[in-house]
């Protein structure tokens, strides 16, 4: 099974909480951001992640006491990483905590924090990845 590189733990920012199904979802997302990453690393000079609803980083099971690590930390986590990440998010509290996390776990990673709907924001996150290809979660 594919697992980010980190354990989360409580660190006093915002942790949405998710339905158990979460934990399927991940391992799928997770599985696919490792199956991409890896076989197009020597077919695109540049490979860039996009999350447009990138959440908090952190969830918490509903009903248990048990954190996991969200979309953006599964795409960080990848033995290929990606030449960059971008993460769009609508909700401010949970991008500033997103942020914190990144820069904690992944500081060197180059990554880019949009706030707003992502609808709007298009030019934003298009600005970034020029000539380049993505993979895009949600
Ligand atoms: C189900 S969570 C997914 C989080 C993350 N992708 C993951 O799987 O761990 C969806 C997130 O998208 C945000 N969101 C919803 N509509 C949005 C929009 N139009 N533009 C940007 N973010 C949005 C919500 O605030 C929420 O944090």
């Amino acid at each position: 099974m594919y697992q980010p590189l980190f354990e989360p733990q409580e660190d006093g920012l915002e942790i949405p909480e998710v339905g158990s199904w979460a934990e399927t979802k991940y391992r799928l997302v997770g599985l696919y951001d490792k199956l991409f990453s890896t076989g197009m690393k020597d077919r695109w000079e540049t490979r860039v992640y996009i999350d447009l609803y990138a959440g908090a980083g952190y969830s918490r099971i509903r009903g248990k006491n048990r954190l996991l690590a969200g979309s953006p930390f599964l795409a960080l986590s990848v033995p290929d990483p990606f030449d960059k990440y971008i993460f769009c998010e609508s909700s401010s509290p949970l991008l500033e905590a997103l942020k914190k996390r990144v820069r904690k776990h992944f500081p060197k990673a180059d990554a880019k924090f949009v706030l707003g709907d992502c609808n709007d924001k298009v030019e934003e996150i298009v600005v970034h990845p020029s000539k380049t290809r993505q993979v895009v979660s949600v």
